[in-house]
């Protein structure tokens, strides 16, 4: 049951793309050994010492994540940080739904997809997004939730 959001609390929503559910065992020499459970909770704990509400969703379908991303724009959600994974170099359906909601996002990448095979240099999200880490591993998404924690904490 989904904690209920304290009055003036901030709200971030974490999607994962495809295949992210297999991290810990997937390609580790990729993408790292931590798993996505273990990703999360870092997440959660960050975001539970500063107060705001964290809500992660992981889907390998492309439908699933643009419904998520349809009802944050009615569910109070003030930030989004999402790696798309292999939707990051296809899908127009879901950058044209983070466009629709209008909520400021970061784009992750666990790996740095500029230093790999050409199709991944190729994001339909960077242009969009407030900004884009790439290649640093699970502490990326760490460093996307700082940002918008202190972001967040600026806007009042
Ligand atoms: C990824 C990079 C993508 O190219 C790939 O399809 C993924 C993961 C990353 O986190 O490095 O699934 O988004």
């Amino acid at each position: 049951m989904p904690k209920t959001k304290a009055p003036g609390a901030k709200s971030v929503l974490v999607l994962h793309g495809p295949n992210l559910n297999l991290l810990g065992t997937r390609e580790p020499e990729v993408y790292g050994t931590v798993t996505l459970d273990e990703i999360d909770r870092r997440l959660a704990k960050m975001a539970k010492k500063t107060g705001a509400k964290l809500a992660t969703f992981q889907s390998n379908s492309e439908a699933e994540l643009i419904g998520r991303i349809q009802k944050a724009r009615a569910d109070g959600t003030d930030f989004i940080i999402i790696n798309p994974a292999a939707f990051t170099h296809t899908s127009v359906a879901l950058r044209d739904a983070l466009a629709a909601i209008s909520v400021p996002f970061v784009e992750v990448h666990l790996s740095n997809i500029f230093a790999r095979e050409a199709f991944r240099r190729e994001s339909f999200f960077s242009d969009l997004a407030v900004g884009v880490v790439s290649g640093l591993g699970a502490k990326g998404y760490e460093l996307a939730l700082e940002y918008a924690l202190d972001r967040m904490a600026g806007e009042g």
